[in-house]
This record gives structure tokens, C-alpha cells and sequence, in this order.
């Protein structure tokens, strides 16, 4: 992790806090020894190998491998940056972070020309819809209800009937076309040279949580198809990743500890316009997990609010089962046919809406409505798929108390044994979560670490007075393990410049994840109580000069086989000469 921020603000920040309490928070942790453990949760398993421990302040998997401090797992498990999480943290322990290292120093790499490009851009739509050729564009606005404010709020756009509008406006402030090629902006041609994507319709631009413009939707104004242009994912885009509206909602969410869930960009800004705050829109159809874990940094409260035809039902069916395998509470409200959020509001306002979400079905009101109309319930067949579309939602809830709730629910709606659906379910508890599967990380990728610099390195985190003594004795050559090597001497530095080892500060001088991974793997079998630590460090350091001198040995060995091989009379003569002095040391 690169040190934009001071590494002793970040020490302040991890010394004042305690992970097991930040982890905790997340999933729950059993006591097991002097550490916790828990089923990872970066990656699918049955029995937990997922460990956090209070006295170093990491966690380390020793599944999948994935470890870190307290930075880390919020980067990991709330997908922020690092700085986000550092921000977070340092929130949440009261440190304040210097105004300048808040600010990325970062020269000014491909992604920040992105978001100035799409900053600029912005502007330009906005001046457009502004200006003469704005008219019919303000006008159509107008006459959906969105107010002024609202246009200003969103900075809503419009892109004139030009197939060089915008380039002419960048070229004129110096920016280049690769980079406006790059965030989606232009396209181009076969026969050389670029054309505007948007043209002649009303711009949304897309904002990320920071509210910075991260792309665009582009809407015709009239019946025109395709309704939608939108910006192609680029470095700064991952539709997947975003919400739209987050930006505004995120307080609103926390607050009321709810949010409603959308699809359009209409069906966004209307009802946020008329008060519904607590809102954000998915943009396309499914949600991924990762737009499920944005909005569990806010509440676990979902309330999904798709439309009611067979695209909305489906899209509605699929998302829920992410909410529900992120372990949150989601609820569906059906809007009458045809309505959809923002015609909704428009006809019955903002009070009719919020009527609607606080009577909202449960997920399972509204799944086996859903499947009732679909196949009859009356048939042993229909009987079988309900109960097993059923089942494989059901399955997926963690709370054990709420999955027999609702198998006892639908044994008595279908009618069946309870008993029968318990056994179905069994089939379903092999199959292994989706979203968690999905994960590249569920491999392990760690090499083996030579069992006695791991010790070595488990006792120099353990007892930081036996440090000096390790140095004293070893030579970079000593170690079989370079990584090992490595982070033993950031660990002398540490010593040199007086500072106390502690693991989780250690990582924060650690941007590569193989090494962070060794360290926590190291650090982490601490329930070993030796007796003579002082012997076992002479113990260890033997062992590793002993080894250093068989692969010599070794390697001289067969040297020698070669320049005899060859006959190089004076070669083998040196050769031999360093064997015997090889010899004696031992
Ligand atoms: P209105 O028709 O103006 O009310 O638009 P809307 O924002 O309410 O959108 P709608 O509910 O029809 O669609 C939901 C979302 O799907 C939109 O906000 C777009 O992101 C996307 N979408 C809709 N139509 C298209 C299309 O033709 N092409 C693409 N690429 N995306 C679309
Ligand atoms: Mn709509």
C-alpha cells in the first residue's frame, strides 16, 4: 500500500481501533482460542478457516489466502480504494487526516484525464441544453415534470444534431481525442477520424459516489429507437459496480436505514425530485453483488421497485436472490400495470409511493405470487416447481431460524409436507453460493513458505527484543526464501529507526499481495507457547546456515562434475579449493 498518507497517521489510525470489533460488524465471529474465526467471506467454504486475531490486528485466510489489516478488509469487503478506507477509518477513530493527503497526488494518469474529459463534457451538454438549440430539449423535459432544480441538480444535458459538436469543443481546450475515444465519448470512423456517440438527444450524466461524472445516458426525444444511448464501460466506468444516485441518496439511506430500488433514469429523478430520497437506480436490469455490498455500506433495507411486466418480474426474481445471499432484508412493491415509478408519482405523488414501499410484500409473498400465476398450483407438477424455484431462494438465507420459518410458510401454502421440502432442500445445500464461487480469489495462489523462516518471522512479530539478535546472526544469503528476506529486513528498519513491530503497521509498508499474504500466514499460528524463545531463534538461524551450506555444497558439486566434464585442469583446481574451505566451516 503506496504511502500518500503519512505512515504515522495510519499507525494512529490502527493502534486506536480493534479489527475483531471492524470485522464483527460485517459477519460474525466465534472465539477460538486466542484468535476468532468465521467462514471466509471472500470465498465459499463449509468450515471456517478464516481467522482474526486481536493480537497482531490481521485477518488471514487460510483457504483462499486472502489476509490484511483493517485497511484492507474494507477495501476488500466494501470494494473501496485505499484511501476511502483509510478515510472511513479514520472517521470512525476520531483521527484527523491532513487536508492535502486526503487529495490524490497522483500525476495525472489515464484515469484522472477520464474524469476531466467527462467533467468537460458535462458542461458542454449543460451549456447546450442551455442555449438556442436547447429549446425543444427543455421543453420536453418540462413536459415530464422535472423542475429546474432538478435539471440543475443532475446537471441534465443536451447534445446538439452534430456529428462534431463536441470534438470541436475539446479541441479548442486542448483535449486530446484518444482520451475522449477512451471514455466513450467519440467513436471512430472506418474511414479515419472520430464522430460524437451522442447526438441530438437529453444527457444524464452517471455519477459515481464521490459525484464525480463517470459516463452518460443518452435519451431521444421522441419515439426513436434505440431509447437509450449509453457510455460503454471504460477504466472509470464498471456499470456493475455503480448505482445511479448514490451520490445523493447515500445520507437518506443511512437515515432511514431503507432504500428503494429502481431501474430508470426517470423513475430515479422524479420521485427523488417529489422527496423520495432514499432512492438509487440499477440502470440496466439484474443487480450484481457488488451494487448489493454499495448499498449494504448504507442499510440492509431493500425494497425493490421494478416494473410489473415479465422483464421487471425476472430481473426482480434474480435480484433478490443477491440480497439475499449478502445476508440482507429485501421486500417488493408491485406498482399497478403500466406504472411505473415515475408515472406512479406523477399520478399519485409522492405519499401514493411512499404508501406503496411501507406496505411492500416480503420476498416471499411476492416470489410465490409470481410463480402462482406462472404454474398451477393445484397440479403435482406446478406443486414440484413452485417449491423448488422456492426452495433455491430459501436456501440461500443464512438465518437458519428464517429458512425453517419459511418452509413451515410453504409447506402450508402448497399444501405438502414439511418434511418433503426438507429433504428437496438437501439437494440445494450442495450447490455452493454463486456470487461467492464467482470469486477469483477462491483459489490459493501462495508457494510454500519454508517452515523454519516462517518461525523465524512468527517469532520476531511475537517478541520484538529477539529482532536484534536475528540480525546479528543472518545474511541476506541465509534465507532460502527471498519474500521472507524482504519483509525481515523492512522489519530491521523498523528496529533502526526505534519504531515497535506491530503486523498491522508492518502492512502498511506492503503493496504486493504474495508478500502481505507471507507475513499474515507468519504471523497468525501464535498459540504456540515456547519456552525458550532465545534457543529456538539460535535453533532456527542454525538450521538455515546448514542449509545455506548444502545448496553451496550442492551447487559447487556440480560445478565441479562440469569443468571436470569439460577437462578444465584449472578451473576444477579452484573449484576443488573451495569445496575443502566449504568443508571445514561446517
Ligand atoms: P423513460 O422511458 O424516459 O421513462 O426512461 P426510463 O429512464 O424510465 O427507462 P426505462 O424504465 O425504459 O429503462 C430502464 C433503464 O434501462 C434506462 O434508464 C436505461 O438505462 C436502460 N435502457 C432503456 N432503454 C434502453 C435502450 O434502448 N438501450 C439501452 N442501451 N439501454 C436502455
Ligand atoms: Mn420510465
Amino acid at each position: 500500500m503506496p504511502g500518500r498518507i503519512p505512515e504515522n497517521i495510519l499507525e494512529e489510525i490502527l493502534n486506536r481501533l480493534d479489527i475483531v470489533e471492524v470485522i464483527s460488524g460485517y459477519i460474525p465471529l466465534k472465539k477460538a482460542g486466542r484468535n476468532f474465526k468465521a467462514n471466509c467471506p471472500f470465498h465459499h467454504e463449509k468450515t471456517p478457516s478464516f481467522m482474526v486475531s486481536p493480537d497482531r490486528q490481521i485477518y488471514h485466510c487460510f483457504g483462499c489466502g486472502e489476509s490484511g489489516n483493517a485497511f484492507k478488509f474494507l477495501m476488500r469487503y466494501e470494494r473501496m480504494e485505499f484511501v476511502e478506507a483509510v478515510e472511513a477509518l479514520a472517521r470512525k477513530t476520531g483521527v484527523n487526516l491532513p487536508e492535502d493527503e486526503k487529495r490524490d497526488h497522483k500525476a495525472e494518469g489515464l484515469v484522472t484525464q477520464l474524469y476531466k474529459a467527462n467533467e468537460l463534457a458535462a458542461l458542454f451538454y449543460e451549456e447546450n441544453l442551455k442555449g438556442a438549440a436547447g429549446v425543444g430539449a427543455r421543453n420536453y423535459l418540462l413536459s415530464r415534470g422535472i423542475k429546474e432544480e432538478t435539471i440543475k441538480l443532475f446537471k441534465l444535458g443536451f447534445a446538439v444534431d452534430r456529428w462534431d459538436g463536441l470534438i470541436t469543443y475539446m479541441r479548442q481546450r486542448d483535449v486530446p481525442l484518444s482520451i475522449l475515444e477512451k471514455a466513450g465519448l467519440i467513436l471512430a470512423k472506418d474511414s479515419g477520424g472520430y464522430y460524437d456517440r451522442f447526438r441530438s438527444r437529453i444527457i444524464f450524466p452517471v455519477f459515481d459516489i464521490k459525484s464525480r461524472v463517470i459516463g452518460f445516458g443518452a435519451r431521444v426525444m421522441d419515439e426513436t429507437l434505440p431509447k437509450y444511448i449509453n457510455s460503454p464501460e471504460t477504466p472509470i466506468y464498471i456499470k456493475g459496480n455503480n448505482l445511479y444516485g448514490m451520490h445523493l441518496a447515500k445520507d437518506a439511506i443511512r437515515d432511514t436505514d431503507c432504500v428503494a430500488i429502481v431501474e430508470g433514469y426517470l423513475d430515479f429523478i422524479i420521485p427523488y425530485q417529489e422527496g423520495q430520497l432514499n432512492i438509487v437506480a440499477s440502470l440496466g436490469t439484474a443487480l450484481t453483488q457488488p451494487q448489493a455490498r454499495l448499498i449494504k455500506r448504507y442499510t440492509h433495507n431493500v425494497v425493490m421497485l421494478y416494473d410489473s411486466d415479465l422483464a421487471g418480474q425476472l430481473a426482480t426474481m434474480r435480484s433478490l436472490d443477491i440480497f439475499i445471499e449478502e445476508g440482507m432484508s429485501v421486500k417488493v412493491v408491485c406498482l399497478p400495470e403500466g406504472l411505473d415509478p415515475d408515472l406512479f408519482v406523477r399520478k399519485n405523488g409522492f405519499l401514493g409511493l411512499k404508501e406503496k414501499i411501507d406496505k411492500a410484500e416480503s420476498l416471499f409473498e411476492y416470489k410465490i405470487g409470481i410463480l402462482r400465476a406462472r404454474y398451477n398450483a393445484k397440479e403435482i407438477e406446478g406443486k414440484s416447481k413452485i417449491a423448488h424455484e422456492m426452495l433455491s431462494s430459501i436456501n440461500k438465507l443464512s438465518n437458519a431460524v428464517l429458512r425453517s420459518e419459511y418452509i413451515k410458510l410453504l409447506a402450508d401454502e402448497l399444501e405438502i409436507k414439511e418434511e418433503a421440502l426438507l429433504e428437496d432442500l438437501k439437494d440445494f445445500k450442495k450447490e455452493p453460493h454463486s456470487a461467492l464461487t464467482e470469486h477469483p480469489q477462491a483459489q490459493r495462489k501462495l508457494p510454500a513458505i519454508n517452515p523454519t523462516e516462517k518461525l523465524l518471522l512468527n517469532l520476531m512479530l511475537e517478541e520484538n527484543d529477539l529482532i536484534s539478535q536475528i540480525k546479528e546472526n543472518l545474511e541476506p544469503a541465509d534465507f532460502q526464501d527471498e519474500r521472507i528476506w524482504r519483509i525481515a529486513s523492512l522489519i530491521f528498519d523498523f528496529v533502526a529507526q526505534g519504531k515497535e513491530v506491530k503486523t498491522n503497521n508492518l502492512l502498511n509498508y506492503i503493496d504486493d499481495e504474495i508478500a502481505s499474504e507471507v507475513v499474515c500466514e507468519s504471523a497468525l499460528p501464535n498459540e504456540t507457547n515456547f519456552e525458550d524463545k532465545e534457543k529456538i531463534v539460535i535453533d532456527c538461524v542454525r538450521r538455515m546456515k546448514i542449509h545455506r551450506l548444502k545448496n553451496e555444497r550442492q551447487l559447487l558439486h556440480d560445478k565441479i562434475s562440469v569443468a571436470q566434464k569439460s577437462g578444465d585442469e584449472e578451473k576444477l583446481q579452484g573449484l576443488m579449493l573451495q569445496f575443502h574451505e566449504l568443508i571445514k566451516k561446517r
